[in-house]
């Protein structure tokens, strides 16, 4: 009995620990700014649907056109990997940083700052897993 309990408590504790360190591309992601439960199926987010290719292609054309390598602007560069999920959420939902206050983000829409939101989202720094069918090849 005691053996099981042992056994028991080992795998809880291997569990917590793979569940905090590895994250698998997250399905869902709660938005604060709409208070909604964003589904981001793979169906959508499927590199050549539109969903997907508005938020890759408007982080590129505007995000990165600040945040790029040596860009001569005084902004950091960012890319995908830059934050955790959470943390990107953060960015979205605070608008705090100096950009989103300034009216840098005002070229995009509601809607596209969204789709932006669920890209990094989805490819943040702590979603990597070498395991999901998504990402291996
Ligand atoms: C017109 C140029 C410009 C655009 C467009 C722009 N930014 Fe910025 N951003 C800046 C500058 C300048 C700063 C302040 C310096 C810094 O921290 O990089 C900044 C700061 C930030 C920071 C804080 C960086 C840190 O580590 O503290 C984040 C995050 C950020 N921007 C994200 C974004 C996102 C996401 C977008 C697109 C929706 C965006 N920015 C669009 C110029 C821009």
């Amino acid at each position: 009995m005691l053996r099981i309990i042992w056994f028991f408590c080992v795998s809880l504790v291997a569990l917590a620990f793979v569940a905090t360190t590895i994250q698998a591309r997250p399905g869902k992601r709660y938005d604060k700014t709409t208070n909604t439960c964003r589904i981001l199926t793979s169906a959508k987010l499927n590199w050549n649907s539109d969903h997907w290719g508005l938020g890759a292609k408007k982080f590129k054309e505007v995000c990165k056109s600040c945040h790029s390598r040596n860009n001569g602007k005084g902004a950091k560069f960012l890319y995908m990997e830059s934050f955790s999920s959470k943390g990107w959420n953060k960015v979205f939902a605070r608008k705090r940083k100096k950009c989103a206050r300034d009216g840098s983000w005002n070229v995009l829409t509601a809607e596209e700052l969204l789709v932006v939101n669920d890209y990094l989202y989805r490819n943040a720094n702590d979603t990597y897993d070498p395991n999901d069918a998504d990402t291996c090849g």
